[in-house]
This record gives C-alpha cells, structure tokens and sequence, in this order.
C-alpha cells in the first residue's frame, strides 16, 4: 500500500500520521462503523475522476441511517472533503475511503451517546484479486461461511462489524488455496464474494443473485448490469441454485476493489473451457472504459475532481 501524505478527519486534512483515534473508540470495541469503497482514474483529459461517487455517498447515508448515525456533514461537504483530499495527496487514481464511525464515549452497547466521526483516507491500490485474475480469472471456493442474513445483520448496509464475516471466508478461502471465496445465502442459494457481487452466464444469458439473498447493492453491479443490458444482453436478477456456478458458460464478480474480474474455477472445476469468456470479455471492456471516463455513454458516471493550476 502506498501511504499518501494526508488524511481527512473531522473537517480537516492531517498528516498521515496524526490520523489517529483513541483505544477506546466505540466502533474499534463493536464494529459501529460504516464505510465506502470508492475509486478515481485518471481520465482521457489528466483529471482524475470518482467512479459514481454520488451513488457511494448515497449509500454511505445510507447505510449510517441504518445504524442510527447522522454524519455530521452533508454529501455535498464530504464530496468536496474527497476532492481535496485527492488533489493535495497529488494522485490521478486512487482507492478511497470514507468511514463514518462512533468515536470514543461511554462505553457499553448503547452507543448513541459517542460521537460519530469521518475520516477519508486514499491511497494507491491495485486491483483487489490481482491485474493477472481481472486478465485471466480467479479461481474460487464456496464457503462453509454463509453470507448474514437479514434476520441477524442488515446486508445492506455497509458496515465495518459486519465484515467479520467477509474476513472469516476470505481467510478460509486463502488458506485453502484460492482467491476469493463465494458465500452463499442462510436457505444455500448462491450471495456473492468477500467484497463483490458475482454474475453467472449460461447459453448467452446473464443472471445475479437477488437482493432476497441478501446481496450488497453493489454500485459496480448496478454498472454492469446497465452495461449487459446496454448490450443487448438478457439479464436476469434472480436466484442462483448453487450447481448453477458449475455449470455455468461464465463467471464474473464485479466490486469497486475487484473492479471486473472473471472467474475460472469453483471449487476445482473450470467454469466452461476455464477461461474468461466472449460474454464476460465484452462487458468488462466496456466496463473498464466506462472506469477511466472513455465511454461517451456513460459519462455522467465520472466525478470529475478538478485539478488546480500549477502555480506559476
Ligand atoms: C460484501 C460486498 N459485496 C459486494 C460489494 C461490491 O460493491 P461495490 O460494487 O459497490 O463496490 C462489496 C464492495 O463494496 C462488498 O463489500
């Protein structure tokens, strides 16, 4: 990981260094927290822009709702917290992460009476499961976790405790030998990766699991089912049978970390002839151009982060 020079905190910019909470930091004890991943590229024209940034705030509110946290600062505020933070670091592309989180306050499970706090941290990331699994794919395992359901946890929303979970697979998974695990729901349909949603493609269509499977929205798999219906492909959202994954023409994940990465194995068999296919190939092209603000048709999925003039 590239260590940036400053980080967002309450308001200010900080030096890397001076990011810091207090051990006793409510969220640090249960998990209170809620979080965003979000990513800029360099555009065509040198400016960095933020992948559907709106899309992310709005699940950052969101998700803090759920958890009856009110941000201390409005979408419009942390937006232009995220720009600057991006411009005085100095980078074109980075992964970003805004985390709203109940600080230090009394402690116990009652935590309405901590403060809740933000902080935006950036940094330079490649792609999660690696630039050789986004050309190649990965290979994956079913987990003997399940993904939480909705009768213990809210899976849609995006917060810190809940990614025990995601941690618990994804270390099953790589112990085991692959890299990336698939969960499926509490009933045994098929949910999705540690940090992604995942897509299957069988005699030309396109399926991925349903929010009754508890699935986080992804804003990547809201992308790339615009972009397979863009198209012309036949999508389904639906319920995905577990034998479906082995069965299936194609595999892909999609997630902001991730970005467009296909699958080639699960659990020791090849997803069709074990590597990426037609399908799968197609979107993600799309997809990366969209990523890096060269699809005309998707333009207004880029938030551009305006990039002072050099001072004379
Ligand atoms: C559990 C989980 N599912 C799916 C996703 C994909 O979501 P997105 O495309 O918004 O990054 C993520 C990543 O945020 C995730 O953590």
């Amino acid at each position: 990981m590239n260590q940036a020079d400053f980080v967002w905190m309450n308001g200010e910019l900080v030096a890397f260094e001076d990011a810091k909470v207090h051990v006793l930091t409510h969220a640090l004890h249960y998990g209170t927290g809620v979080f965003e991943g979000v990513r800029a590229y360099e555009t065509p024209d040198g400016n960095p822009a933020i992948f559907r940034h709106s899309d992310h705030l709005d699940r950052l509110f969101q998700s803090a709702r759920l958890y009856y946290m009110d941000i201390p600062f409005s979408k419009e505020e942390l937006r232009a917290a995220t720009h600057e933070t991006i411009t005085r670091n100095g980078l074109k592309s980075c992964y970003i992460r805004p985390l709203v989180f109940r600080g230090a306050g009394p402690m116990g499970l009652f935590p309405l009476d901590c403060p809740v706090e933000v902080s935006i941290a950036v940094w330079e990331w490649g792609s999660y499961l690696g630039d050789e699994g986004k050309q190649n794919g990965v290979r994956a395992k079913v987990s003997s976790w399940r993904r939480i359901g909705d009768d213990a946890l809210i899976p849609a929303a995006k917060a810190t405790g809940q990614y025990l979970n995601s941690v618990l697979a994804k270390i099953e998974a790589d112990k085991a030998g692959y890299e990336e695990a698939i969960l499926l729901d509490t009933h045994g349909y098929v949910c999705e990766g540690t940090g992604e949603n995942l897509f299957i493609v069988k005699d030309g269509k396109i399926a991925t699991p349903t929010y009754l499977s508890g699935v986080l929205g992804g804003i990547n798999r809201a992308a790339a089912i615009q972009i397979s219906r863009d198209l012309g492909f036949e999508l389904q959202e639906r319920q995905v049978a577990r034998d479906e994954l082995y069965l299936a023409d194609e595999i892909f994940m999609t997630g902001t970390a991730a970005e467009l990465t296909p699958v080639r194995e699960v659990d020791d068999r090849p997803v069709g002839a074990g590597e990426p296919g037609e399908i799968t190939r197609s979107v993600q092209r799309v997809f990366e151009d969209a990523l890096h603000g060269r699809a005309e048709r998707y333009a207004d999925w880029n938030d551009v982060v305006p990039v002072p003039a050099p001072t004379p």
